[in-house]
């Protein structure tokens, strides 16, 4: 029992330093963590907090009836639903590290394995309405769970290369994320507040879009925004970003379908 204790002990004092280290490369205090919602309007919060009134759940229920359609193959819900496969929760836990290939996928390259390797269907192509709507709908079922993902092992040199690529300053104005979403969040930019950059809400539904779309899609406009050139969808540089702010956001909830300005 003692020994127990004692090993317990030095676990909970590794694991803290651990979290130390993590919090430190993220730029945000851990008391400090917002959520991009926090710095909306009311109103557009009120878009998001009414199911019936947010237009991301049109991409949901497409997902949803897709999920449990069979297009000659057996189903997505067919293995996930109500099976050891469940995939309640499992979009708070993404990017991850797939086992077969050693390569790093976010939810919607997830979804296109499953196409591939169980369904032996092609893969559908980002940010298509399918793929969308697959995606809302996977990550709709964790929505308010808190995101945490497994940064270690094989998934250390991606959350490395995403932290590296927030930092990186680029574009014509030479801005990196991280001076704005680290230095100067809370402050007002062209009409936005900025906040600290989270991807939480994503895929979700910008009203400058008039549509719903995947993170990387919003990632590209912040590219954009500072005349840097946008990198491809699906790009694993992009899918790296995506796990490094994914550690960062740790213990946010999951908003996904979020409603965003
Ligand atoms: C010039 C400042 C600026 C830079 C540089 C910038 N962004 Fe943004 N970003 C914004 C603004 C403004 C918004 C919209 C308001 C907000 O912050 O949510 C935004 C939104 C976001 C969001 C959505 C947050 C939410 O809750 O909806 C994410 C994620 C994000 N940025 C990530 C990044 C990443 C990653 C980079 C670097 C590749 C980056 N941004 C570079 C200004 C910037
Ligand atoms: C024939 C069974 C089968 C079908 C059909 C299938 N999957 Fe899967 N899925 C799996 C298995 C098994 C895994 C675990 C990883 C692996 O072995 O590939 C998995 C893993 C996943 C995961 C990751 C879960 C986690 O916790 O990491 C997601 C998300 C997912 N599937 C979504 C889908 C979607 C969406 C579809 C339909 C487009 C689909 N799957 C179709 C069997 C299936």
């Amino acid at each position: 029992m003692r020994l127990a204790g004692a090993l317990a002990l030095a676990c909970l004092t590794a694991c803290g330093q651990a979290d130390d280290a993590y919090a430190k490369q993220s730029g945000l205090a851990p008391e400090d963590l917002k959520s991009g919602y926090d710095f909306l309007q009311a109103e557009t919060q009120a878009l998001q907090d009414d199911d019936f009134a947010n237009p991301g759940f049109l991409w949901v229920d497409k997902g949803d009836a897709l999920f449990h359609a069979s297009e000659g193959a057996p189903s997505c819900a067919s293995c996930h639903d109500g099976t050891d496969q469940d995939l309640t929760r499992a979009a708070a836990h993404y990017p991850k590290v797939d086992d077969l290939s050693g390569r790093l996928v976010n939810l919607e390259g997830r979804i296109n394995l499953c196409r591939e390797r169980h369904q032996d269907l092609p893969s559908l192509e980002y940010e298509s309405e399918a793929l969308l709507g697959l995606t809302a709908y996977v990550a709709s079922l964790a929505r308010g769970e808190p995101m945490s993902v497994d940064v270690s092992g094989d998934a250390e040199k991606y959350y490395e290369a995403g932290r590296d690529y927030f930092f990186l300053r680029k574009g014509q104005f030479n801005l990196a994320c991280s001076q704005c979403h680290n230095d100067n969040w809370g402050k007002n930019l062209r009409g936005d507040t900025i906040s600290q950059g989270h991807g939480t809400a994503f895929p979700g539904y910008r009203l400058e879009w008039q549509d719903f779309g995947s993170l990387h899609r919003r990632l590209r406009d912040c590219d954009a925004g500072i005349r840097a050139e946008p990198l491809p969808y699906g790009s694993d540089t992009y899918t790296a970003v995506e796990l490094y702010l994914a550690k960062r956001a740790e213990g946010l909830p999951m908003e996904s379908p979020g409603v965003r300005r």
